[in-house]
C-alpha cells in the first residue's frame, strides 16, 4: 500500500497506471473506517485493477456549528485496517493543498442540495460536490464507490457526474448495518449506551414501514405518520425529517408505485444520524 500525500504524485500515479491499461477504482472517505467503508473497498477490489482509497475530513462540508473539530480521527487504526484489504494507494491530501489561499470555485448541484439533509445542513452538499469533483480530477478513476447509507449524496454525485461530464461510473452499494439494524456510521461513536439502544428504533420504524408497503399500503402520508408516531415514543430521539421519495429524483411521492425510498434524519444526543430503506413493491 503506497501512501500518497501530494496532488502531483496522485495525478502522475493515475496517469501512469492508465497508460499501462489498468482500470482504477476509487473509494473516497473521511476515515474512522468501519465495515460500511470496507464493503465499498471490497467491491472496488473486485471491479478494478488498482484501488485508491482517500481519507480526507473535508472542512468545506461542515458548517461552523457542526462537528468538524471532534469528528473521529484515527489514521493509525485506519492504516492497519486497510493493510488487510490489499489496496494500492491510500491518498491523504492536505487541506492546505486542496484549498489553497484564495480558493473560490465551488460545485453546486441545484435542487438536490437543498432538500432533505440539505435543509438542516446548508452548504453541506456544496462542500461534498466540490471535494468529490476535485478528488475525481486528481485520481481520475474509472469507477467510484459510494454507500446507499448516504442516499442523497450518491444521487447528487451521479447528477454532478452527468451534468459536468466526468468520465467515471458511480457504483452505489447497500448499507451495512450493526447486528441490531443500526446503520454503521462513524458518528455512532458519539452515542452513550442508552442513546445507542434508543437509536435502534430508526431501523425498526423503517422496517415496519417497508412491511406496511409490501402488504399493500400505498398512502405515503399514512406510512410516514405511523413511522413518526413510533419514533416519537423514544424520548432520546428527535426526528428531524422523514420523507417518502422517488429513489432516482428524490422528489416526494404521495402514492407509492413501484419503487420508493423512505429516508430520515434524527438527532440522538450529540449525534445526527441518517438512515433510509429502499422499497420495491410487486
Ligand atoms: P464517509 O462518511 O467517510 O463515507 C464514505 C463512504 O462510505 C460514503 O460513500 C458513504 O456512503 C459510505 N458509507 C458510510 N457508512 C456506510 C454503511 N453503513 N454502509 C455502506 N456504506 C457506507 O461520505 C463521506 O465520507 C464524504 O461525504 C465524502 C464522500 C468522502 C466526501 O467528503
Amino acid at each position: 500500500m503506497r501512501v500518497i500525500q501530494t496532488l502531483n504524485e496522485m495525478r502522475s500515479y493515475s496517469l501512469k497506471m492508465k497508460a499501462r491499461g489498468k482500470t482504477l477504482g476509487f473509494v473516497p472517505t473521511m476515515g474512522a473506517l468501519h465495515e460500511g467503508h470496507l464493503s465499498l473497498i471490497e467491491e472496488a477490489r473486485q471491479r478494478a485493477d488498482i484501488v485508491v482509497v482517500s481519507i480526507f475530513i473535508n472542512p468545506l462540508q461542515f458548517s461552523p456549528r457542526e462537528d468538524l473539530a471532534r469528528y473521529p480521527r484515527d489514521l493509525k487504526r485506519d492504516k492497519k485496517l486497510l493493510k488487510n484489504f490489499d489496496i494500492d494507494v491510500l491518498f491523504l491530501p492536505r487541506a492546505q493543498d486542496l484549498y489553497p489561499k484564495g480558493f473560490s470555485s465551488y460545485v453546486e448541484v441545484e435542487g438536490l442540495s437543498r432538500i432533505m439533509c440539505g435543509k438542516a445542513r446548508p452548504g453541506h452538499f456544496r462542500g461534498v460536490a466540490t471535494v468529490v469533483a476535485k478528488l475525481f480530477n486528481l485520481v481520475s478513476p474509472h469507477y467510484a464507490f459510494f454507500g446507499e447509507k448516504d442516499f442523497q449524496q450518491q444521487v447528487l454525485i451521479k447528477r454532478m457526474v452527468r451534468d459536468l461530464d466526468f468520465p467515471v461510473e458511480i457504483i452505489a452499494l447497500p448499507t451495512v448495518r450493526e447486528f441490531d439494524g443500526l446503520a454503521m456510521s462513524s458518528r455512532n461513536k458519539y452515542l452513550s449506551p442508552p442513546e445507542r439502544k434508543a437509536a435502534t428504533i430508526l431501523y425498526k420504524a423503517l422496517s415496519y414501514a417497508k412491511k406496511d408497503i409490501e402488504d399493500g399500503e400505498v398512502n405515503a402520508r399514512k406510512i410516514l405518520l405511523a413511522l413518526r408516531n413510533l419514533i416519537g415514543t423514544e424520548p432520546l430521539i428527535k426526528l428531524e425529517y422523514a420523507v417518502m421519495v422517488d429513489p432516482k429524483t428524490l422528489a416526494e411521492v404521495k402514492k407509492i408505485k413501484k419503487r420508493a425510498l423512505i429516508a430520515l434524519a434524527a438527532r440522538v444526543g450529540k449525534a445526527r444520524l441518517i438512515d433510509n430503506l429502499l422499497i420495491k413493491t410487486k
